[in-house]
């Protein structure tokens, strides 16, 4: 009997120290699919009692196991995106593109200071473009299109100097499109098939091209 108790202590003391030892990381992106619909399993190996994310499916880790990549792209997920994911702070590349991903844009994503794509297109995203996302000093890549965003293109996007592609085409924005800093170099078709949005090239159907 004292065996026994001793060795269910020490399981149960095991199991309570794997599960307080997660990294950050592990437990933002447990938070993540908590909330999302997986039909696939995709996610089916985010075994949480592992102290880090790194051999999950789709995570991709530095040096240190910090993430550095999510790539779930076309992978049937429906749900909202968890603001806890704002706590990968190493994150590089988020890759969501091509699910049903529902719900807002976390204005917690604005965090991701080492972010360089943030790949969210076709999906249902809703809601509108956080203005926090203009302090994503390193992003390259901003694909939101093929969505159902509303409201208009936050003036703070200006500043995103490392920015190669900005799409924004097939959504319901509106207002008018910024012209300043980098929104001199986007192409119209970056922001097409947005029927409430006005600005340069909107009206004269100024391609498609992004
Ligand atoms: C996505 O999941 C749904 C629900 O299980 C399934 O019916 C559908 O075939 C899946 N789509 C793809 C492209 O795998
Ligand atoms: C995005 O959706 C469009 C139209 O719904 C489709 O033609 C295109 O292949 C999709 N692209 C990706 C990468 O999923
Ligand atoms: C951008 O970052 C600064 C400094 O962290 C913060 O004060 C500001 O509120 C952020 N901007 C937005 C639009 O979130």
């Amino acid at each position: 009997m004292a065996a026994a108790g001793a060795l269910a202590i020490v399981l149960v003391a095991l199991i309570a120290s794997t599960v307080a030892d997660s990294s950050p990381d592990a437990v933002a992106l447990q938070a993540l699919r908590s909330g999302l619909q997986d039909p696939d399993g995709a996610l089916k190996n985010w075994d949480p009692d592992l102290v880090d994310p790194c051999t999950w499916f789709h995570i991709t880790c530095d040096d240190n196991l910090r993430v550095t990549r999510i790539d779930l792209g076309s992978s049937n997920l429906s749900g909202p995106l968890s603001p806890e994911l704002a706590k990968l702070d190493q994150l590089q590349y988020m890759e969501f593109w091509g699910n049903n991903i529902q719900g807002t844009i976390p204005e917690e994503f604005g965090d991701l200071k080492n972010l360089i794509s943030l790949d969210l297109y076709n999906n249902s995203i809703s809601g509108r473009i956080p203005a926090s996302l203009g302090n994503l000093s390193n992003l390259k890549f901003l694909r939101l299109d093929h969505n159902r965003l509303t409201g208009p293109i936050p003036r703070e996007l200006a500043g995103l100097f490392q920015i190669v592609v900005m799409d924004l085409s097939n959504n319901d924005l509106s207002g008018t499109i910024p012209t300043t800093r980098v929104f001199q170099n986007i192409p119209p078709g970056c922001f097409a098939n947005n029927p409430r949005l006005r600005g340069p090239g909107q009206q004269q159907g100024g391609g498609t091209d992004c």
